[in-house]
């Protein structure tokens, strides 16, 4: 087993077998004895994920009233995706991120006004993505609130779902550690770990021919600045940052599957 769940305290042991039996993850009463895998740490308000192997890396979280959060929405980091998403103007796109993981990119959209569906194949993620944005509801910051407003969490595979109602897929395939910060490193090592026993949980060619096969008009993918673009379909125009590049593929109006 990947991910256990253990609490952050002993008053904490009957939360954390519910949280367990609910996301059919096996409980564990301490994690100090393990090496491998992820642990999901039940908190009262606020859980987290730790990587067990060693070195422990520290906690990751899903806040996003954080000060990284605060800061993204503040700085310019923001102004390609939601150009890549096609907020212009008053145009709020509704937006299904495929590929939720720790919603940082789902929260910045839906801070600009878009609605966004945050679908994640992973329970543990998805678990605390739904606590997140339950706290981020009652954040004193009206802009948090009104952002988590916005947002829904979908738990399961994204190619599952039929995207009817959206007017952008989003994709942000798991590709090797490309920030510059250990915290950015830490954080997706984490989230590598989860996926570490499912060879199949990384398959962005995969959820490209779904979202092609959706009735959405765009579809923005995700890319290290320098990586190839995905096989499958050519962009019809690039948005490069610093670090990350989106690929955005447009649809002809009345190409929809
Ligand atoms: C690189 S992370 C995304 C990070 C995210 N954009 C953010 O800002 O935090 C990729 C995530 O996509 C999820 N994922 C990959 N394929 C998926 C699928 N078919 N359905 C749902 N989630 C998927 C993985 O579980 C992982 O959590």
């Amino acid at each position: 087993m990947v991910c256990v769940v253990t609490p952050a305290s002993r008053a904490l042991q009957s939360r954390a077998k519910a949280v367990a039996e609910r996301l059919d993850l096996e409980f564990v009463a301490s994690v100090d004895k393990l090496e491998t895998g992820v642990a999901l740490v039940v908190d009262t308000d606020r859980s987290w994920l730790q990587r067990l192997q060693s070195p422990r890396l520290g906690p990751v979280f899903v806040d996003f009233s954080s000060a990284d959060m605060l800061y993204r929405r503040k700085s310019g980091h923001n102004e390609p995706l939601g150009r890549a998403m096609g907020v212009k103007g008053s145009s709020r796109p509704m937006v299904f991120d495929a590929t939720a993981g720790l919603g940082r990119d789902a929260f910045v959209l839906a801070d600009l006004g878009c609605f966004v569906t945050l679908s994640e194949q992973s329970a543990p993620l998805s678990y605390l993505l739904e606590q997140a944005r339950e706290l981020a509801l009652l954040s004193f910051n009206e802009k948090v609130s009104e952002a988590a407003s916005r947002m829904q969490v979908l738990y399961g595979d994204s190619r599952q779902h039929r995207a009817e109602g959206f007017d952008v897929i989003y994709i942000d395939p798991m590709f090797p550690e490309r920030g510059k910060t250990a915290a950015v490193k830490k954080d997706l090592a984490t989230v590598q770990a989860l996926h570490a026993d499912n060879a199949e949980a990384n398959d962005p060619e995969g959820l490209l021919s779904w979202a092609l096969d959706q009735p959405v008009e765009r579809i923005v993918i995700k890319r290290p600045v320098k990586a190839p673009g995905l096989a499958s379909a050519k962009p019809s125009h690039c948005i490069s940052g610093k670090t990350v590049r989106f690929d955005v593929i447009v649809k002809p109006k009345g190409s929809d599957a």
